[in-house]
């Protein structure tokens, strides 16, 4: 720096001070965020502001008459009163590692019956800042949901998010979900701060589906960002209202269904919705079809027996290609009645629900139903080569696998998910039914590790992926998140396999990085050294699970502190092992670590020794660390002269 010529010498603090001052000009700058702002992570107290204050204006030659540079407005704080002129154009920031928002599911090619509710809802988002569609299982919520985010896309300038609660089974992880599908990467202990501020800028539509399972956790955190964010509207679909105060309940009924009359006609019957769906899902399935008159009367029949439940109708629906409707029909018949004989009327809508599934299971080839029992150890959306890799085996080979799945597609019990890469995934309803068949035939262990096993395996392959541009890689990997989450609630539970917990734990500390789930990343490295103990063969595992670790230590709110003694133990162990990569992790980050203690001296000697590891380093990137590294350390030390050459 230089006043008229001549070099200036200010102290790194002093100089912090200057550059945040005058980044605010003519804005008084309260005390307290100043020190917060220039001291992060130690606590000084107002007299250390004020000694580095007093050194700058004296190195400015501030002499608080003429010339004025930094002002001190009593009881308030700092202000920068010169005037400024930019000499460059100010340095593009740098980019964030933004994840892209999870889009809005696409619409349904065709809904049918539900244009006056859609039309309500889509009004009502005017009126009401937080509403919920309320209804059983397969009814239709999501369907309605979606539609309406479409349909409002524009009025909230396309920030329409939709956010799948269904694969969450951990509560603690509610406010981090939110903020993915929001394409925020937050990598604070509570986001929540974070999401608000985000929410606050401007109108926003949040599409919360199957919110059921999380409604105690879900309710307050509603409650909060729709009271402080003016111009947002919550839109929420559960099976259960939150009983939230400001709530507004929008009950789903069932389709329309036709009557029960001998004479009803074709024409007669095709408007009730339930009978549209069921003709549009024949026709999806097994191309063009043309109701006769004598089936008239049994679609109605079937529409009725299933009570107009949009799933359960395309279940029936998926039977047509194989049976025919009369067959369909009486195939119902036999099994509903057999079930539920003399007791029809007094069976509730999920019951229904559950009786449709059951018939659709007992009608499936035995590769087809191991297929979709063993589907269910996914959460959320999976991949057809993850789906061939964790499904296969006992007699069904990956090609069989594959083949089940298309026509469990046409069965409608496996729904095609995602719109850029091909993805399956099963409607939650389907899903836990799935899952308790898994459970009653003692088979969930052995494909809950096949499950474990697989993402172990995919996310080594993650983190030896360097060439895949970030954006697409977290559009690839990102998006396993979930997966990997149940996968190690297996592991690390009464019936798992802590080794191979520990492994994927280690294989997918990128992952939440690269997500900045860092108090994730910092709890799941917990379990698994916890798992480790004294064991851990050569160390190299202990090693990079205390390296995740550190680092997430010192990225979690005030959570630095403890990170040194783990990054020591990381590098006494990376020596150990001779590991280079590592012992550059460990002492960058102790590096830092000084930094925020304010120890520039030692701060300057762990550059140094970064500086000494990384200069064989065949990764340019590493010496340039270094070099940074070192000119931070002189710059806080006063010695701008030397911070300019490691520049
Ligand atoms: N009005 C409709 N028109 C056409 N298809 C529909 C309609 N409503 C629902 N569906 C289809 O029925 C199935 C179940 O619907 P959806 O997933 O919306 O139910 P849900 O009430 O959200 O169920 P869950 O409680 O399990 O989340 C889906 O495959 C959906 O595409
Ligand atoms: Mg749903």
């Amino acid at each position: 720096m230089e006043k008229e010529g001549s070099p200036l010498h200010v102290g790194g603090r002093a100089l912090d001070i200057l550059i945040f001052l005058a980044g605010r000009p003519g804005e008084v700058v309260d005390k307290r965020e100043l020190v917060k702002r220039i001291w992060a992570d130690v606590n000084v107290d107002e007299g250390s502001l004020r000694f580095h204050v007093a050194a700058l204006r004296k190195a400015l030659g501030d002499t608080g008459k003429s010339a004025r540079y930094v002002v001190n407005v009593p009881g308030r704080g700092y202000c920068f009163v010169a005037s400024l002129a930019q000499a460059a154009p100010p340095v593009a920031p740098v980019p964030l590692d933004i994840v892209p928002p999870r889009s809005l599911p696409v619409q349904l090619a065709k809904m049918v019956g539900r244009e006056e509710v859609i039309e309500k809802i889509s009004n009502g988002l005017s009126l009401y800042r937080f509403m919920t569609v309320v209804g059983p299982g397969g009814i239709g919520k999501t369907a309605v949901a979606v539609t309406v985010g479409h349909r409002r896309s524009q009025d909230f300038g396309g920030r329409v998010f939709f956010v799948d609660f269904g694969p969450l089974r951990d509560a603690s992880h509610i406010a981090t979900t939110i903020a993915s599908a929001l394409g925020l990467t937050i990598s604070a202990e509570d986001p929540t701060p974070a999401l608000l501020t985000f929410l606050k800028a401007g109108p926003a539509l949040l599409i919360f589906d199957s919110c059921e399972h999380v409604l105690d956790n879900l309710a307050p955190l509603v409650e909060r960002i729709v009271r402080e964010a003016p111009q947002l509207r919550v839109l929420a679909t559960s099976r259960e209202s939150f009983r939230s105060e400001g709530e507004r309940i929008f009950r789903l009924f069932p389709l329309d269904c036709p009557p029960e009359r001998e004479d009803l006609g074709v024409d007669e019957v095709l408007t009730y919705p339930a009978a549209q769906l069921f003709i549009e899902r024949i026709a999806q399935s097994s191309g063009p079809f043309q109701l006769s008159a004598e089936e008239a009367p049994l679609v109605a029949s079937i529409c009725r027996r299933l009570d107009g439940i949009a799933l359960a109708i395309e279940l029936a629906a998926g039977r047509v290609n194989a049976y025919g409707i009369a067959g369909t029909a009486s195939l119902l018949d036999s099994r509903f009645s057999l079930q539920w004989r003399g007791r029809r009327t007094a069976v509730p809508r999920h019951q229904t629900l559950a009786a449709a599934l059951d018939w659709s299971y007992d009608l499936l080839p035995a590769a087809e139903s191991a297929t979709l029992r063993r589907l269910s150890v996914f959460a959320g959306p999976f991949a057809p080569e993850a789906a061939a890799t964790v499904a296969a085996g006992d007699g069904v080979s990956a090609s069989e696998t594959l083949e089940a799945i298309d026509s469990l597609v046409t069965k409608s019990l496996i729904s095609p998910s995602g719109s850029r890469t091909l993805r399956y995934r099963l409607l939650d309803t389907t899903r836990t039914y799935a899952h308790g068949k898994l459970n009653e035939l003692g088979e969930t262990r052995q494909f809950a590790r096949r499950h474990a096993e697989h993402f172990r395996d995919f996310f080594e392959r993650a983190e030896a992926d360097t060439s895949t541009p970030l954006p697409e890689w977290l559009h690839v990997y990102g998006a396993e998140l979930d997966n990997v989450r149940s996968a190690l609630d297996w592991a690390f539970g009464p019936d798992g396999d802590p080794a191979l917990g520990i492994a994927l734990t280690a294989a997918a500390v990128t992952l939440w990085v690269r997500l900045s789930l860092f108090a994730e990343c910092r709890e799941r490295c917990r379990t698994a050294l916890a798992a480790l103990g004294d064991s851990g063969g050569d160390g190299r595992v202990r090693m990079q699970l205390l390296s995740a670790l550190g680092w997430s230590l010192m990225y979690g709110e005030g959570r630095a502190r403890e990170a040194r003694p783990i990054l020591e133990t990381t590098l006494e162990i990376a020596d150990r092992l001779d590991d280079k990569d590592f012992r550059l992790r460990a002492l960058w980050g102790l590096c830092i670590d000084q930094f925020n203690n304010g120890q520039f001296g030692k701060a300057r000697a762990l550059a140094d020794r970064f500086a000494n590891a990384a200069a064989n380093s065949p990764d340019k990137s590493d010496v340039l660390l270094g070099d940074r590294l070192m000119a931070v350390a002189l710059h806080y030390l006063g010695d701008q002269n030397d911070a300019a050459v490691h520049r």
